[in-house]
């Protein structure tokens, strides 16, 4: 599952104990396995492989370059969602042609950049962005490939800042709409090509079952398009694959195809998929380290030093990550603590009421499971510059992001002379 283990009492990632990265690196610092990241992406290749699918990686689970590279490289397509990410995917090496872009809020210079740079494929999520991409493309004298992004009204009984695939959330088109638009007004939009459909029911789905009946409907709504007389090439499954935080019992990937192929060989499509969390969640740690123990009388705080700013899961979805110190230190016997960071709010909470070996100042702790929308998701609150990054291979280790710095945070500021005495 993950390439993080405990060897004569200490925490190794692949061959290199994690407290000399994080000696020489400093901490808060993310540390991710390359082992793991390219074992879950062949996994996921293995499993599907009667079926040769596009694999895009989805860069906003994890965008550092080194990372979308070493995916690229193995074959990866990449899924953004915009133009930044776009940016990003091409600085990576990533061919266009492997490039799909989702996102309910395209703006007209992004749509444009992508159909110039020559992507793959926009997910389309309403029709009044199937109508401006069209636009985009007329002007430019090009045509724009698409598939329409499906809501397809799928409880995914996930989180539900994480579901996306009700009908009362602002991803995709419902299939009445999707339909009634290609069987009656497809002539309106002559640039756009269409290449089929796309889903993405929502995140962290631990079973099959959501996944099929989604499946389901969008075939029908597939099988009456094609009787129209209208090519229908792909579908996109999206990402959604769950993983194992804490006693999560996830579907594997062989389990996730064996369900799912059948019923796309039977739609007669090609497949997509935009795995993240699956790739590269349990691929990383956060790394921090202990400012001070404090108790009060009901309760023992440790206060590290990596706060909400650079993971925000537990305080955004109360997310559960495991913590566990680098060393089994012999400090003693064992105690119940909260892991709080140092920001100015009471949700920043990294653990709550963890037993752990008796913890001191100094103590390097990891949080696991963090290679997943940690660095991605984190930000400047508080002044605090974003952490490091670094990749371990077998016995080497690398920087792949340098921290920021104080003056790092102040590079866009101005101060119009105008105001100044
Ligand atoms: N495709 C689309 C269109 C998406 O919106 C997403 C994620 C993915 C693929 C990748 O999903 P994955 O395989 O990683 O589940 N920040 C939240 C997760 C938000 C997911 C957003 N969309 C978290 O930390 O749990």
């Amino acid at each position: 599952m993950h390439d993080f283990h405990v060897r004569r009492g200490q925490l190794y990632c692949e061959q290199v104990p994690v407290d000399r990265i994080a000696s020489a690196v400093g901490t808060p610092v993310y540390i991710y396995s390359h082992h793991t990241l390219l074992d879950h992406f062949h996994k996921l290749q293995r499993a599907f492989r009667s079926l040769k699918p596009r694999i895009c990686f989805s860069v906003k689970a994890n965008g550092n370059l080194a990372i979308l590279k070493l995916l690229v490289q193995e074959g990866a397509g990449l899924d953004i969602v915009s133009g930044g990410e776009l940016f990003r995917a091409l600085q990576a090496g990533c061919p266009p042609e492997q490039i799909v872009f989702a996102s309910v809020g395209k703006r007209p210079e992004e749509i444009r950049e992508a159909i110039q740079r020559g992507i793959f494929c926009f997910n389309v999520e309403s029709i009044p962005e199937l109508l401006a991409i069209n636009a985009e493309a007329r002007r430019l004298g090009r045509t724009a490939p698409v598939a329409l992004r499906i809501n397809p009204n799928v409880d995914a009984h996930t989180h539900r800042y994480i579901t996306t695939g009700t009908a009362e959330s602002k991803f995709g088109i419902s299939i009445e709409d999707a339909e009634a638009f290609i069987l009656t007004r497809w002539r309106d939009v002559p640039a756009i090509t269409l290449l089929g459909f796309h889903l993405h029911i929502g995140s962290q789905i631990t079973k099959a079952a959501p996944f099929l009946t989604a499946i389901r409907r969008v075939g029908l709504l597939i099988r009456r398009v094609r009787q129209a007389g209208i090519g229908v090439e792909y579908l996109n499954l999206g990402g959604g694959l769950g993983i194992v935080y804490k006693d999560e019992r996830p579907q594997t990937a062989e389990a996730f195809a064996k369900v799912v192929t059948p019923v796309i060989k039977q739609l007669k499509v090609r497949l997509i998929l935009e795995p993240g969390r699956f790739i590269v969640g349990n691929a990383g740690i956060l790394v921090t380290r202990v400012l001070y123990v404090k108790g009060t009388r009901s309760r023992a705080f440790a206060v590290v030093d990596a706060g909400m700013n650079d993971l925000i899961r537990p305080a955004l979805y109360g997310a559960y990550h495991e913590v566990a110190p680098l060393k089994q230190n012999g400090h003693g016997g064992h105690r119940v603590y909260d892991v709080v960071g140092p920001i100015c709010e009471s949700a920043d909470v990294l653990a709550r009421e963890r037993r752990l070996p008796e913890l001191q100042a100094g103590d390097p702790l990891a949080i696991f499971g963090a290679g997943a929308y940690g660095f991605v998701m984190a930000s400047n609150y508080n002044g605090r510059p974003r952490a490091a990054e670094v990749l371990v291979k077998g016995r080497r280790w690398f920087l792949i992001r340098r921290r920021e710095t104080p003056k790092d945070l102040m590079r866009q500021d101005v101060i119009p002379a105008a105001l100044i005495k």
